[in-house]
């Protein structure tokens, strides 16, 4: 058969409630423009995020009301424990409320002024907190990653030779090297075994740890499994084992690649690291048989990881992201290429090229679609990356728009419903305006922006 299902029937629904137009252009102007601002009720179709917006299914629903609460020693951390160390058999499993809480926790400890910390490219929570210790988080992923049209198979590999001239030349600066897995602030691109296998060496020769970031290992070791030689007819959870075993240590939010609605982990072998970072679990986030997490959070996370790396339900996804980015492009919609794990990244800049960078289209773009068809997108270009620490603004490198799509939620009709609403606004966009900000706060910006058409 040529059709790949969704591999789940639908249990338990949760209605969406229509909307018109005219209401829609009601909340927007409510909410000054920004879609942070809308209640998700008033969203038909929301992919802001695939973070923590999972459907759970029905055993991990059942794992919930076998989670035990107990302060210390909860069997529920000891089955989340098994789980991770099955994928990712690292001596020290440490749970976290979510994936920037263990990257506080990591960096609280290896950062520090005057330290560089490598990665493909780090995640906005993951560099936030790098530089929130004076440390400076450097980027190093391979050109083609740069390019939107570029069809590399693994754009979110690490510039190697790059990574070779920091190490010789400021390596005494350098606490570790990391890499995200797929690469989200990239496109969602995956990295191959054999650069991780590469970037671990030279780490490792440097005397320095690898760690990395897992939160969509399993999207990771899929296109793995497709793309690289040698590594079609391996099972998912090997080449899982595999991406890990070269590691040291890993940052997980389990908002993702583990199926949960709130969860994360710092995992590593260093027994003097690890007990630095359980003192400070204890400070921040809980005793370290429960972290920040409830034990019910930890027997559905566990359950949720033996869920992801499914191949049924691997197939499924990353078709069903491939599916649409194949019918944007067939009407003529500029996007990130090849489609990445998660989420589909909308070239606004070439789509709205009568908004120039400063007017935002990727923010013009992303209110139309909810205007249009109550689609809820999210920016990712001028306005969230556009402000310099001094005020002052530039553009960014590009002007995206990210549909990031929950796990398990939305089905192929949604997906046909997103399709057309790209074939409608394709009629007009010529006449979508530029925006101009008429409210901002100090940093982060794009959550709470005022936003007015110019
Ligand atoms: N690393 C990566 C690669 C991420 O994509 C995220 C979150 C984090 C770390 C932080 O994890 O949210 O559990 O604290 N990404 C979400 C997103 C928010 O929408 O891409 P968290």
């Amino acid at each position: 058969m040529r059709t790949i299902i969704e591999p789940f029937r639908i249990k338990s629904v949760e209605p969406i409630r229509m909307t018109t137009p005219a209401e829609r252009r009601a909340f927007l102007a409510a909410a000054h423009h920004n879609l942070f601002g809308l209640r998700s009720d008033d969203v038909l179709i929301d992919l802001l995020t695939d973070s923590g917006t999972s459907a759970m299914s029905a055993e991990q629903w059942a794992a919930v009301m076998r989670g035990d609460e107990s302060y210390a020693g909860s069997p529920s951390f000891e089955r989340f424990e098994a789980a991770v160390r099955t994928l990712m058999p690292f001596r020290h499993v440490i749970p976290t409320h979510q994936g920037r809480a263990a990257e506080a926790i990591l960096f609280s400890i290896v950062g520090g002024p005057g330290r560089v910390i490598p990665s493909n490219s780090h995640f906005d929570t993951t560099r936030g907190n790098i530089e929130a210790t004076g440390a400076e988080a450097v980027d190093l992923v391979i050109p083609e990653g740069r390019e939107p049209r570029n069809r590399h198979p693994f754009k979110g590999n690490v510039d190697l030779d790059a990574l070779r001239e920091l190490l010789e030349a400021h390596g005494d600066a350098v606490p570790c090297v990391m890499a995200t897995v797929t690469n989200n602030a990239g496109g969602g691109q995956p990295v191959s075994l054999a650069n991780l296998r590469a970037v671990a060496d030279l780490a490792h020769a440097h005397g320095k740890p690898f760690f990395i970031d897992g939160c969509r290992f399993a999207e990771n070791a899929w296109f793995i499994k497709r793309r690289e030689p040698g590594q079609a007819e391996r099972p998912v959870p090997d080449i899982v084992r595999d991406m890990f075993a070269v590691a040291d240590g890993m940052t997980m939010s389990a908002k993702k690649d583990a199926f949960g609605n709130i969860g994360g982990w710092l995992a590593l072998d260093d027994d003097d690291l690890a007990a630095r970072a359980r003192t400070r679990l204890i400070l921040t986030e809980g005793f370290p048989t429960y972290g920040g997490l409830a034990g019910r959070d930890l027997d559905a996370l566990a359950q949720g990881l033996a869920e992801i790396v499914d191949e049924d339900y691997l197939r499924y996804r990353i078709r069903a992201i491939e599916y649409v980015g194949e019918r944007l492009l067939a009407l003529g919609v500029p996007i990130v290429e090849p489609v990445g794990g998660h989420a589909i990244f909308v070239d606004a800049r070439a789509w709205l090229p009568h908004i120039p960078p400063l007017g935002y289209p990727g923010q013009s773009l992303a209110v139309a679609l909810y205007e249009h068809a109550g689609i809820r997108s999210c920016e990712i270009g001028t306005v969230m990356f556009g402000r310099r620490p001094d005020g002052s603004e530039e553009p960014a490198a590009m002007d995206l728009v990210r549909l990031a799509f929950p796990r398990r939620v939305y089905t192929q009709s949604h997906a046909d419903y997103v399709v057309e609403a790209f074939e409608e606004l394709s009629e007009h966009r010529d006449r979508l305006p530029a925006y101009r900000i008429t409210w901002e706060p100090p940093s982060l910006r794009h959550f709470t922006a005022r936003f007015a058409p110019a």
